[in-house]
């Protein structure tokens, strides 16, 4: 069998995925729309082995151990030995071109380039929508970092999954001025990973419902938005999505609160450059840290000053990106 290398960029969400249908096969309760980040990748390699007694897997060069991480890992492999009819266990490497302390959550792209990476060392001939579901069974967010550009993750309605899968809305080049500038801020307290933090919402948060119910509008207005490259309405809806996720996340009991006094601060600045006129608006994940989100004749401004503000670390500016790819130079 050959080695499979792979490299796929992280993404960030227009319009959220929080909360699960299904938790085995990582069935959403909603919808989501996403950019693909340029330059912010996972490259891995995988090769089955049999000489091998067990998987063996590296993160960043470092040997992950019996852990959460390996298992959710091995637990992937698994998946795919099922689809090839195979036992052999498998080498992986993989390397985050980002720090891991970037604010970004490598799960979308570890998991794009490891299902892309295996399926092709197992010999599975797959297409980009059987990619973005094996993706998805790894981390929900996977699932749309097959495509390059802006891309839509389906809620789909099988409970089988068939029908829950990434398409593109448009390419990189669709939108090449579009900005989305991560900040880092400093990260003191304990952080509820988004797979806990979804299904404590689910579970016991009242606002959920209204979530859900307003959830189909926001993903209408970004598509169009996107499509039409009207920044005001992408910007200005996926500013007020974020902020009602937060509000359910908030609501849950105990509350998750993922925000310190730095996320406050860049939310205040994001207003006052709007109230001057300036295009800009914000989104934020399971975490502390914002995502500036800014059209590329502002970017510099908007850029110096974030930089000004005490709690803010670092800014790191990502265009649209590009999909997954197969890489003809292995990591081993
Ligand atoms: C807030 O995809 O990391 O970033 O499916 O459990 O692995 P799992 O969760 P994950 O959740 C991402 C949540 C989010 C919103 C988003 O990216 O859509």
């Amino acid at each position: 069998m050959e080695k499979g290398t792979c490299r796929a960029n992280a993404n960030i969400a227009l319009v959220k995925y929080w909360g699960k249908r299904d938790e085995t096969l990582m069935l959403p309760q909603n919808g989501s729309i996403s950019m693909t980040l340029d330059g912010m990748h996972t490259t891995t390699t995988v090769e089955f082995l049999p000489s091998l007694k067990a998987d063996e897997v590296t993160l960043n060069d470092a040997l992950l151990a019996d852990g959460k991480e390996f298992a959710q890992v091995v637990e992937h492999l698994n998946i795919i030995r099922e689809m090839a009819k195979i036992k052999t266990f498998a080498r992986v490497a993989s390397k985050n071109n980002f720090p891991t302390a970037a604010g970004l959550a490598s799960s979308a792209s570890g998991f794009a380039a490891l299902s892309m990476a295996a399926a092709k060392a197992a010999g599975l001939k797959l297409n980009p929508q059987e990619l973005s579901m094996l993706s998805r069974r790894g981390s929900g967010s996977a699932s749309r970092s097959i495509h390059g550009g802006f891309v839509e993750w389906k809620r789909g309605e099988k409970s089988d999954g068939t029908d829950s899968y990434a398409q593109q809305i448009a390419p990189p080049s669709h939108w090449p001025n579009f900005r989305m500038l991560t900040t880092v801020v400093s990260t003191s307290e304990k952080k509820v990973k988004s797979r806990a933090g979804m299904k404590q919402t689910v579970e016991t948060c009242p606002l959920y419902p209204g979530w859900l119910s307003s959830v189909n509008a926001d993903l209408d207005a970004v598509r169009s938005g996107i499509k039409e490259k009207d920044f005001h309405k992408v910007g200005a809806t996926a500013e007020h999505n974020c902020l009602k996720m937060h509000a359910t996340m908030i609501a849950t009991n105990p509350p998750i609160i993922y925000w310190n006094p730095a996320t406050m601060e860049i939310i205040h600045l994001v207003q006052v450059m709007r109230e001057e006129g300036v295009p800009v608006y914000f989104t934020i994940d399971a975490g502390p840290n914002v995502k500036v989100i800014c059209q590329e004749e502002n970017m510099q401004d908007i850029e110096a000053r974030l930089k000004e503000l005490s709690g803010v670390k670092n800014v790191h500016v990502c265009k649209p990106g590009g999909p997954a790819e197969t890489l003809k130079e292995h990591l081993f």
